[in-house]
């Protein structure tokens, strides 16, 4: 089997109980070039895009008590949720993934920020880390 090629980390993903709170913290020593704000609709979140260089720092902020960064918040605080890994095809990245035993946690591709795929992979095959396969 040929391995993935990972080609660069897109972002880390960082679970904050409040957004604004977040970007007015990190922006009161970092001049980032862009602040890019957006909801990811489905899933309870809204988040914000803090470029550094070629990636990115994703704050997520729950906008609903039941969803997967509320949850997160509440049973290990805030802190860092996942890192994203942009991959050459992220399907044909989960398929290797499941090929070698690795839990991958989603069935299909889901549509990530700005349109990219997004799939991840449980932080049991990676030693602790929510790992996030990303297109673009
Ligand atoms: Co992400």
């Amino acid at each position: 089997m040929a391995k993935v090629k990972p080609l660069a980390i897109t972002h880390v993903g960082i679970a904050v109980a409040d957004l604004e709170k977040a970007i007015i913290d990190y922006s009161a020593l970092f001049d980032f070039d862009k602040i890019e704000r957006m909801e990811v609709g489905g899933e309870g979140v809204k988040a914000a895009m803090l470029s550094i260089g070629t990636s990115e720092l994703e704050l997520l902020c729950p906008t609903k008590e039941n969803g997967a960064i509320a949850k997160f918040i509440r049973e290990r605080g805030e802190g860092i949720h996942h890192v994203a890994i942009r991959v050459p095809d992220v399907v044909d990245a989960m398929e290797k993934a499941k090929e070698i035993g690795m839990r991958v946690l989603d069935e299909k591709p889901r549509s990530g920020a700005r349109s990219a795929k997004a799939a991840f992979v449980h932080p049991k095959s990676f030693h602790g880390v929510l790992l996030e396969f990303y297109d673009r």
